[in-house]
């Protein structure tokens, strides 16, 4: 049986697993003929992509912990309304920059749009316009992601793994649900505080059961609202309402500009 989330790398002997005409079998058939990336890693961003352009068109793409880099890839393919995508990660895998080359001489619209950049994510600055995206950031790393989304009041789209108690928050939560389910609770409340707009979602979970996908966008009514709120406060709390949600903290200085690298 052909298991989606199976570990096994796509090679050309799985070309006839992807014999349509869809964009799906498309990309599939480049990731065989690649013959580097674990099967459910390309069925984990494809899964990913499509749910995140569904919500969010254009802006550049921010990969973080990207790993492969073939989220990024294909958030180009499925909209290219978006200039580029930055595919970043401490330790890329040299069989990244292969996979970006078979998929950039299936569709030569990818040369030259996608970067990948070796560095810690918090590292990379982020704009208002990005789309951030994230799949399998382990553990604290996603909480990592959200906070830096959410300081440049960028789109984000993360599907959380390695939820660990100890490094994670699950509050107090615990009592009604799995320690997993209820740090992905307190994620979404904490980005709603934050002033965005959130949707839940989940990916099959026959590619992996670590699939809730959680989606959100500032949203610009609610958050002037609060700062207006905040302004009107700030002589009895001293301002501390815009760090309440423990996300959208002041900007960190980020010392690279990767727009200027693409
Ligand atoms: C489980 S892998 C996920 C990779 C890929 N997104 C995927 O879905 O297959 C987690 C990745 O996070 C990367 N990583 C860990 N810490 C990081 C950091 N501080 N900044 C950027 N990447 C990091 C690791 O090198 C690894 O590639």
């Amino acid at each position: 049986m052909f298991s989606p989330g199976s570990k096994s790398r796509l090679t050309e002997k799985d070309l006839g697993r992807f014999a349509g005409d869809t964009l799906r079998d498309r990309i599939g058939r480049a990731v065989c003929r690649a013959g580097v990336l674990p099967r459910k890693e390309f069925f984990e961003a494809w899964e990913v992509a499509r749910r995140a352009r569904r919500l969010f068109r254009g802006g550049r793409v921010m990969d973080l912990a990207a790993g492969h880099g073939l989220l990024a890839n294909v958030m180009l393919l499925l909209d290219d309304t978006s200039p580029c995508a930055v595919a970043v990660d401490t330790v890329l895998p040299p069989s990244a920059a292969r996979l970006h080359d078979v998929l950039a001489d299936a569709w030569p619209r990818l040369r030259d749009r996608v970067a990948l950049v070796s560095a810690p994510l918090d590292d990379v600055a982020l704009h208002e316009s990005d789309v951030v995206v994230s799949s399998h950031a382990c553990g604290a790393l996603t909480d990592r992601i959200l906070t830096h989304a959410a300081t440049a009041g960028a789109r984000v789209v993360v599907l959380p793994c390695c939820h660990d108690a100890a490094t994670c928050d699950p509050g107090a939560l615990g009592g009604w649900m799995d320690a997993a389910l209820a740090i992905d609770v307190r994620r979404a409340a904490r980005l709603e505080r934050a002033g965005y707009r959130v949707w839940t979602q989940t990916i099959p979970a026959a590619i992996t059961a670590k699939n809730r996908l959680l989606l959100g966008q500032l949203d610009h009514a609610v958050s002037r609202v609060r700062s207006q709120d905040s302004l009107e406060s700030q002589d009895t709390d001293s301002g501390l309402r815009s760090q309440d949600s423990g996300l959208r903290t002041q900007d960190s200085g980020k010392i690279t500009d990767v727009s200027r690298e693409t």
